[in-house]
């Protein structure tokens, strides 16, 4: 297929794909993501559960292969994610002492963004940590221990970490900007920020279903006003319909900081709601309408 990350680079932009090893190593697969996408996400193996599954022991070969090969592609990597409530093994989960938490929080951090300094264009800090619907703060064991006070450390944590890396919160249902969440991810990472606290970005997932897209750029320009980056993080669409993806595309392309877009998954039947048919790609590796839709949108 034509590129769609070609026609992206021409406006300074980036247009990347969630993967991970064992789709990587589909040949099939790869030779897709190399020809027409120019960043990749780990899906999964760079989560809590899969990168420090026992404390303190460290599970690399997933992740590597994927920094390598993206690496050997010219593509950059958003690493995905240090702080959720998701995917985190119980060891972590049941921690009830602040202060271990804090140190097990930090050496996670530290642990990743050292290993892979320099090579991580930006990293999924902290991940959902609002409800949907009112906004509020989702339970975890990190809102538990610290009310909202995780974003300070981990970020700052971050930081001193790798210094280059673009810091990111991310999150979904930030589709419409008249939504409790959007308009509470807005006004927390303005006070963060004018607090001091290093967040360079927020990533908008925009697993969308039918009819999201009308709404979704004036949700994502408000957004992406109080931060000085932003990206369109997981984007999958139930139905993949054409124009819709069109739309969220020229969204991004019309925001000056909006440095990039991240579909989720490569082929309908790797999608994590594969039954909704989200994604680009078919069974058979054939790109469906989407994708030229995708080429035509971008000038
Ligand atoms: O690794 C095990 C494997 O050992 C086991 O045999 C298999 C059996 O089901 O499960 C495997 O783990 C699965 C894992 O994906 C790796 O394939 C988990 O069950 C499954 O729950 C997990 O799903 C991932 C999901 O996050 C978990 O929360 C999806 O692939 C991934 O696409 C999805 O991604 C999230 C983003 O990280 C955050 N935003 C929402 C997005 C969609 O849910």
């Amino acid at each position: 297929p034509a590129s769609v990350d070609a026609k992206f680079k021409k406006h300074g932009k980036y247009f990347g794909v969630a993967t991970d090893i064992k789709l990587l190593k589909e040949e099939k697969n790869a030779a897709i993501i190399a020809a027409a996408f120019g960043a990749v996400t780990p899906e999964n193996s760079m989560k809590w559960d899969s990168l420090e599954p026992k404390i303190n022991a460290f599970q690399w070969a997933w992740p590597d292969y994927l920094v390598q090969w993206a690496g050997n592609h010219s593509q950059i990597v958003r690493g995905h994610t240090f702080v959720w409530h998701s995917q985190l093994p119980d060891w972590v989960k049941n921690i009830k002492d602040k202060a271990e938490l804090t140190t097990v929080m930090k050496r996670h951090i530290n642990t990743a963004m050292g290993r892979y300094k320099g090579k991580i264009y930006a990293w999924d800090v902290v991940n959902e940590m609002f409800k949907d619907g009112n906004g509020e703060l989702r339970d975890s064991v990190w809102s538990k221990t610290y009310g909202d006070g995780f974003v300070k450390i981990a970020f700052e944590t971050a930081r001193a970490a790798d210094s280059k890396a673009k810091l990111y919160i991310n999150d979904f249902n930030l589709d419409q900007l008249n939504n409790a969440k959007t308009q509470k991810m807005i006004s927390k990472v303005k006070e963060w920020r004018a607090a001091g606290i290093p967040i360079d970005g927020i990533g908008s997932q925009a697993h969308l279903k039918p009819g999201q897209a009308a709404g979704f750029g004036a949700a994502l320009k408000g957004l992406c006003a109080v931060v000085p980056e932003c990206a369109i993080t997981e984007l999958d669409i139930e139905g993949a319909k054409a124009e819709e993806y069109a739309t969220v595309a020229k969204a991004c392309l019309d925001i000056k900081n909006c440095v990039g877009i991240t579909v989720w998954g490569l082929r309908d039947p790797d999608s994590w709601r594969k039954e909704k048919t989200p994604l680009l790609f078919g069974a058979d590796y054939k790109a469906k309408p989407a994708w030229n839709a995708l080429l035509n949108a971008v000038q």
